[in-house]
């Protein structure tokens, strides 16, 4: 906090910055690795894009020897532009179209399809590439399951409640059939993937979710195995078991660990660790959210009837989902003066507001803060995954400058520019301003 005031990076003309711990990366990183280290299997433990779509954030993962889960071509090019290679890379976008699907056959990138339909679309897109020898051409396809154990704190994260968009549901009745008639269907397929919720899935759910995929793939192997009729058809060699590990955002502490996790799948569903399965991960917001926070300028504080309201640059523009679900994303804030110190003296009861042009547009209300006023920085907690990094362009406001920094063994930092904030001509011609791009395509029907 100190250096970055010292250094002049929250100023008048960026009020709101991102910051990333780089070397806290990296330690998360190792963590994760050493959870699974146990296993004879082979992981990919592939970082999910979404949550911090930064190339250079991207890259430290990339050369960590990481895979990459992507779900947009965005973050597709985003991964590849980070210098991961194809087969590393595990793309699960719900809505994927035929293009995407050929671009990413193509390059050899790993597909989870979310349905039947989407099978089919791969299957004639691989004949379409490789019309002698399709199978041998395939890089590693899966199928999403919903395994319909239920949803956690918040269902607009949770993904394997009972009536969930994604994948194709297990206890639907005649889902678990369905889905083994694909695998004797399609012998490129050979995985199966789950993921049961991005934050508020307790343990034991994401668990128990993982265990009845994990079920699925032996039933679907023994059968083919027993079965000379299906010995064409494909059979599971790798489970992708998604990410969601839950963040604490209440204070400092890594809660739960990777560690643990793994503890309570190893007790949950041994099988899934004797080496017979491939397994790929898809950590996101325990990667990053807490290796992360946003500074933001106050510009003023006022009094309206029983409120102080400390208007900031820090809003629904970084930091979306905590503006419109407070009770799901409540983020824990510190007040600091401009010269990066904490702010000592009195106390006193604040709504925090942001810059947007809305009258819910707060980060927190009826937060006990030190008294802000004009000048001061308030201090957003664990925003490293999907705040800043995921922003917002309402009231055309920029995409803020992200900084990376190191602590060096005698406390100095130092600073890396990983993204630039947008300036006002790029916000212009993102608008349609630009003539060029808003000239190219003009068109004309007729109804007649
Ligand atoms: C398919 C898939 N995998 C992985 C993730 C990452 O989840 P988390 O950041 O909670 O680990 C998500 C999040 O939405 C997801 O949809």
């Amino acid at each position: 906090m100190r250096a970055a005031a010292v250094e002049g990076l929250i100023t008048e003309d960026s009020p709101v910055v991102g910051f990333i711990d780089l070397d806290a990366i990296a330690v998360s990183q190792a963590e994760l690795k050493q959870a699974f280290a146990f296993t004879s299997a082979p992981v990919l433990h592939a970082f999910a894009a979404k949550a911090a779509s930064l190339v250079p954030v991207l890259r430290l993962f990339a050369d960590a020897g990481m895979g990459c889960e992507v779900a947009s071509p965005g973050e597709l090019a985003q991964a590849l532009a980070a210098g991961f290679p194809p087969e590393r890379v595990v793309l699960d976008s719900p809505a994927k179209t035929p293009s995407e699907l050929r671009e990413a056959l193509r390059l050899g990138v790993a597909v989870n399809a979310d349905n039947f339909t989407e099978l089919e679309r791969i299957d004639r897109l691989l004949r379409e590439l490789h019309p002698l020898d399709a199978h041998d051409h395939a890089p590693a396809l899966g199928l999403r399951i919903n395994p319909q154990v239920g949803a956690g704190t918040i269902e607009a994260m949770s993904t394997a409640s009972a009536r969930s968009k994604f994948g194709v549901p297990l206890r639907d009745r005649g889902g678990r059939e369905a889905i083994i008639a694909a695998f004797d269907r399609y012998p490129w397929l050979t995985r199966l993937h789950v993921h049961v919720g991005s934050q508020g899935c307790p343990l034991e759910l994401i668990a128990a979710g993982i265990r009845s995929v994990y079920e699925l793939a032996e039933e679907i192997n023994a059968r083919a195995a027993a079965d000379p009729e299906r010995r064409r058809g494909g059979r599971v060699t790798s489970i992708d078991i998604g990410g969601g590990l839950p963040v604490n955002f209440d204070d400092d502490r890594v809660s739960p660990t990777f560690a643990e996790y793994a503890e309570v799948l190893r007790d949950a569903v041994p099988g899934l660790f004797d080496g017979r399965y491939g397994l790929v991960t898809e950590f996101g917001r325990s990667l990053s959210a807490k290796n992360g926070f946003t500074l933001a300028r106050v510009e003023y504080a006022k009094q309206v009837a029983d409120r102080r309201i400390a208007l900031t640059h820090a809003g629904a523009q970084v930091a979306t989902r905590t503006v419109f679900m407070p009770e799901s994303w409540p983020l824990r804030l510190s007040a600091y003066s401009s010269d990066g110190w904490p702010k000592l003296g009195p106390v006193c009861t604040h709504d925090v507001a942001g810059p947007c042009c809305f009258a819910g547009d707060l980060v927190a209300t009826g937060r006990d803060l030190e008294v802000l006023d004009t000048g001061d920085l308030i201090l957003l907690h664990d925003t490293g995954g999907y705040f800043f990094t995921a922003p917002w362009a309402y009231n055309s406001l920029p995409r803020p400058d992200v900084y990376g920094f190191r602590v060096d063994a005698d406390g100095n930092v130092r600073f890396t520019l990983m993204r630039r904030r947008q300036t006002l001509d790029e916000i212009v011609a993102e608008a349609g301003g630009d003539p060029a791009s808003a000239n190219s395509r003009t068109s004309e029907h007729s109804l007649g």
